[in-house]
């Protein structure tokens, strides 16, 4: 089997054929699987009904697995998953969808703005591979931004503005905007603010996107208010319909996308219905920003 990758939207997004995610893959294979990542940023393999472990091995193809620890507030004697992936589904330990004042759900529900995962570390991931182990059959659909044409539709005044700019990205930020604020001492500690810069350099394409997540609360040196409706501005801008891909999930799909060039969002879907998705995160090998110390 030869690996081919194929355009399916007009900005960014490729669909793989030729391969099969259970077996090792060779050299060549993740080589090509790398290019289309740099070119399309989103990946989508249809039809791959793969096991944690067999995740886990495809994922560290493309680097170390990213910790997933202090990015939730399921404790860890609550997890239902292995901690080298990231639970995304809407399920408890049990196995069934979580109650709908579960203090958990109403975190994750945070997954529903638009963001880059990991831009709440120091050290932001580089891809997320999403795999689909049983779906709803109405709504759940994730969105995909591409965030180099966000770069490229802006206009030369407002490039010179952003080139700069250094954000502010923390959980707490996010989930402050769906009034999830109560956290405790811990919580706060863990979700402390960490400092990205707003544009990146992909380093093999070259290509410069808009580093944005609605993690990101504050833009260092500006005031609050200026710095958040700067922010919505190009949050609104960046994901134009035109820009945006719209991924209806198959079972056993499995999306990879590039944290350092896209913005996504899951769509609201009926929450008494099982939704497992699991998630595992390659980790990204430099900070964006100095940090200051804590
Ligand atoms: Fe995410």
């Amino acid at each position: 089997m030869t690996i081919s990758i194929h355009p399916i939207h007009p900005v960014f997004v490729g669909e793989v054929g030729g391969v099969d995610l259970r077996r090792p893959l060779s050299k060549a294979e993740v080589a090509a699987i790398e290019a289309g990542m740099d070119r399309y940023a989103v990946l989508v393999f249809h039809d791959q009904n793969i096991t944690d472990e067999q995740q886990i091995a495809f994922t560290r193809n493309f680097g170390e697995i990213e910790n997933s620890a202090g990015g939730t507030v399921t404790k860890d004697h609550e997890k239902r998953l292995s901690p080298l992936m990231n639970d995304v589904s809407n399920l408890g330990q049990d196995h069934r969808p979580m109650a709908r004042d579960d203090r958990r759900r109403l975190f994750n529900l945070g997954n529903q703005l638009w963001h880059s995962d990991s831009s709440f570390r120091a050290i932001p991931a580089k891809y997320s591979i999403l795999s689909a182990r049983t779906i709803v059959d109405k709504g759940g659909n994730t969105e995909f931004a591409d965030m180099r044409a966000a770069y490229d539709a802006l206009d030369d005044a407002t490039k010179k503005i952003v080139e700069p700019l250094i954000c502010e990205h923390s959980l707490m930020y996010s989930r402050g905007l769906l009034g999830f604020t109560e956290l405790s001492d811990e919580e706060r500690r863990m979700f402390r603010p960490v400092r990205q810069a707003l544009v990146r350099t992909h380093p093999n394409n070259r290509r410069k996107s808009l580093y944005l997540a609605s993690h990101a609360g504050a833009i260092v040196g500006w005031p609050v208010p200026e710095a958040r409706a700067f922010l919505r501005d190009l949050n609104e801008a960046a994901t134009r319909p035109e820009n945006v891909y719209v991924h209806k999930w198959r079972r056993y799909d499995l999306v990879m996308w590039d944290n350092r060039q896209t913005m996504h969002r899951v769509r609201r879907f009926d929450e008494t219905k099982v939704r497992d998705m699991r998630r595992t995160t390659v980790a990204g090998d430099r900070p964006t920003a100095e940090q200051v110390a804590a």
